[in-house]
């Protein structure tokens, strides 16, 4: 038979998310309910590179719940990309006799422990922790729903000014490789156009749409815009639209990082608490090297030699119900 796993490790990586610490709460408490020894790995892995490595007990996670960023830092480390990196980083965690790993962050921070786990004998969970909701095989990634939150209640704000000006509005948000936070965000706040990295912007066309607003007296306009969209985000769009409609009144507004921060949505905080609980259940069961997701209010593993392959895709259908929507 073989050996329980009674030593695990937990880490927060890449972009921090609201909710990554209510999910190493999870992790630390459920380990420590079934007798296990939990170490906290500081700086992602950073940490497992240098052997940043503490142990943790139920207090030391008590009061982060209800916190934003992460109470175990993160950062993104080319050095675990390098096999001597890897190399270093599993020999610190045997030091600690850490048996299973669970890794708290994005696609790249899933990349990481797909190769690291293919490599060693430390099978890893994935936990999706990111405010860009970009990973196949999860209807939700911690830290999203907060994130479009806040900039939802960032954008009606701008919408209360852009209306007493009558102005047009461009206003740039988080997602690098993914229109996520733009299209949720812009179809809540009933946003004009929205822009996002997956579908190739068509400035003709935008600048079609806006002249014929302005023929019908439709002056107050919301553009919503994420960040790795094509055309360049929202200084770029901004300077080409002033270029083809020079008298029109025009504001710009990045909305940037307080994405990232704040305290977790009460979503965020109950997703993050189930995703960490199942995190130990899967070292238990020995279902190793997965990712947990949520799917139809249901647990759902994906190996995590496929979460790497897959992107999650926008559907057109959403994209029409934004021109319908926006009239
Ligand atoms: O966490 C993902 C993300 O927020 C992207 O949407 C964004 O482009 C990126 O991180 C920003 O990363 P950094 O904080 O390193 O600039």
């Amino acid at each position: 038979m073989k050996k329980k796993i009674t030593k695990i490790g937990v880490l927060t990586s890449g972009g921090d998310s609201p909710g990554m610490n209510a999910a190493i709460r999870a992790v630390v408490r459920t380990g420590i309910y079934h007798g296990m020894e939990v170490y906290g790995i500081n700086r992602g892995y950073s940490g497992m590179v240098d052997g940043d490595i503490h142990r943790l007990e139920g207090r030391s996670v008590a009061n982060i719940i209800q916190r934003g960023g992460t109470f175990l830092k993160t950062s993104r480390c080319a050095e675990f990309f390098t096999k001597e990196g890897r190399k270093t980083a599993y020999d610190n965690l045997k030091k600690h006799g850490i048996e299973g790993l669970v890794i708290i962050g994005g696609d790249g921070s899933f990349r990481g422990a797909q190769i690291f786990s293919n490599e060693y004998d430390i099978p890893c969970i994935g936990l999706p922790g990111t405010i860009d909701k970009d990973i196949a095989g999860t209807d939700f990634t911690i830290g999203f729903d907060t994130a479009v939150n806040t900039a939802v209640e960032a954008i009606d704000k701008i919408r209360d000014t852009a209306d007493a000006h009558d102005r047009l509005f461009i206003i740039e948000v988080m997602g690098r490789d993914a229109g996520y936070i733009a299209l949720h965000s812009g179809i809540s706040t009933g946003a004009e156009h929205i822009l996002i990295p997956e579908k190739k912007t068509s400035v003709e066309d935008l600048i079609a749409s806006l002249k014929e607003k302005e023929r019908r007296k439709k002056l107050v306009n919301m553009i919503v815009v994420a960040e790795g969209e094509d055309f360049g985000g929202a200084d770029e769009l901004a300077k080409h639209i002033k270029k083809e409609m020079p008298h029109q009144e025009l504001r710009v507004c990045i909305l940037g990082h307080i994405q990232r921060g704040g305290s977790p949505s009460c979503f965020d905080r109950v997703i993050a608490s189930r995703m960490g609980y199942h995190a130990v259940e899967c070292l238990m069961e020995e279902r190793f090297n997965v990712f947990i997701g949520i799917v139809n209010n249901k647990m759902h593993y994906t190996p995590l030699d496929e979460a790497v392959k897959k992107k999650q895709r926008i559907s057109e259908e959403w994209l029409k119900i934004v021109k319908i929507l926006a009239t």
